[in-house]
């Protein structure tokens, strides 16, 4: 591997560091570019462009790999939980039994939410997107909670403390846009289990817990967990790299997430399948529509900026429809056209030719709607799957004696030179 990169600019040549990561990748060490010849790099949606090293995440694009601090994604959603996926990933190692009962205690510890903060969710009107309420409502704890204390014992309640109130937050959101009687946090249910009783319990009807539903949501939260440096996590570094505290970081991470380009696009597929039914489309013109450079429809769901073969995780989540659809006894028309779709899309010479596959969110809503999962609700649970990869990179991010403040160059465009001009002469 060549230790140096050269670099010739008007004649005068720059010698650049090369790094290589643990799985081979390389990159140009750029930081003393624009110090040695007052050239700066130009990489739109940092696209070419390594922000950091991690240990937490590994992807390989091409070969659609993903592994979580060396652990095969489909290891992980075949024999872990979300709670042990989560440990792994903020602390490098997977928990001994002793440190997953402990965790597992803590995080019911932490699942209720301050009473004070219930009184948040009546003045938000009834049809207010989850995710925005999601991003004030942890926005808002750091107001309940104390500074975090530069000790691993504070960080890990923290982080705890997160993970446990996400999921009672995202289930109060819920019942309270129903109308319906919140339902409290259970500590003889599983983490998994909490949740699901949380959002489909009431009074009348007990809510019957399924052991094959929580297993499905436990290998789709664990599919959703990290992700590398994807928009939201940036964002999350991003803002955490100014040193607030990690409830803003997170809080900002949510906000990246809600876009239909990023997360929100497991709730754009859904909407897109049933406006395909509901107008009863032509796929041949969806997908020559999608083709179209002048029409801004996209196949949602579909295309990824890494990935350039399937996402690993939509062929799981593929096969969990089944499972799912099987278990709740639940037709979905959206699946048939969803798989009609992908089989046309992966025959046809522009997808092909610009390697785009199912990506995460193709499938998952599907997953969601059979769990009875509301469609305004399934960018939720992409963020509280994801809440464990934001905690585990605000960590390293913030523990990398590398990592200063986030503040990239630009090229400027504007107006050279200009002068006021008083009112009175305009
Ligand atoms: C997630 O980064 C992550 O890791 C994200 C994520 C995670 O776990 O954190 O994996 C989660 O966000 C998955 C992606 C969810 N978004 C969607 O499904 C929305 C639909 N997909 C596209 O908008 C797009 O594919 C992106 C946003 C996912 C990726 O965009 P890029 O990398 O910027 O690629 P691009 O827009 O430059 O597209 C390259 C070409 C373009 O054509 P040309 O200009 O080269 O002619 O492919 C075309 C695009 O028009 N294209 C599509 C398409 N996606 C890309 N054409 C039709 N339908 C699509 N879905």
């Amino acid at each position: 591997m060549a230790e140096f990169a050269r670099l010739v600019i008007d004649d005068k040549e720059y010698t650049l560091p090369v790094i290589e990561g643990s799985e081979g990748e390389k990159a140009i060490d750029i930081r003393s570019l624009r110090h040695e010849s007052g050239y700066i790099t130009f990489d739109p949606g940092f696209g070419n462009t390594g922000t950091c090293r991690s240990a937490i995440t590994y992807m390989d694009g091409e070969k659609g790999i993903l592994r979580y601090r060396g652990i095969p994604i489909e290891e992980l959603a075949e024999h872990s939980t979300f709670v042990e996926t989560a440990f792994l990933l903020i602390t490098g190692k997977l928990p001994s039994r002793d440190e997953l009962i402990r965790t597992s205690v803590l995080l019911n510890d932490y699942s209720l939410l301050h009473e004070d903060m219930r009184s948040f969710y009546q003045n938000f009107p009834r049809r207010a997107h989850p995710m925005g309420i999601l991003s004030a409502m942890i926005n808002a704890l750091r107001s309940f909670y104390p500074e975090l204390v530069d000790i691993d014992e504070e960080l890990n309640k923290t982080f705890l403390r997160l993970i446990s109130k996400i999921r009672t937050m995202a289930a109060m959101a819920y019942k309270i846009s129903r109308g319906h009687r919140v339902i409290y946090p259970r500590p003889d249910y599983s983490y998994c289990a909490n949740f699901l009783n949380m959002m489909f319990d009431n009074p009348v009807i007990p809510y019957h817990m399924d052991e094959d539903l929580e297993r499905a949501l436990n290998a789709f939260w664990i599919l959703h967990a990290d992700h590398e440096q994807n928009c939201s996590t940036t964002a999350v570094r991003v803002v955490g790299s100014g040193k607030v505290n990690i409830y803003a970081a997170i809080s900002a991470g949510i906000s990246a997430l809600w876009g239909p380009l990023h997360g929100g696009a497991n709730q754009a597929v859904v909407l897109m399948l049933e406006k395909i039914i509901h107008d009863g489309m032509d796929l041949d013109t969806v997908i020559a529509r999608a083709k179209d450079k002048n029409d801004d429809f996209r196949l949602m769901g579909f295309g990824h900026r890494v990935y350039k073969t399937y996402d690993p995780r939509a062929k799981i989540m593929k096969k969990m429809c089944d499972i799912v659809l099987s278990k709740t006894r639940h037709e979905d028309p959206l699946l048939d056209v969803a798989r009609e779709l992908e089989e046309r899309a992966l025959t046809d010479e522009y997808f092909k030719e610009k390697n785009l596959y199912p990506n995460v969110d193709f499938y998952s809503g599907i997953v969601l709607r059979a769990m009875g999962i509301p469609t305004n609700m399934f960018t939720v649970m992409f963020a509280i799957g994801r809440l464990p990869g934001w905690i585990a990179q605000w960590k390293e991010d913030y523990a990398d004696p590398e990592m200063k403040i986030s503040r990239p160059r630009q090229i400027y465009t504007g107006a050279t030179l200009n002068h006021y001009i008083p009112l009175s002469e305009r």
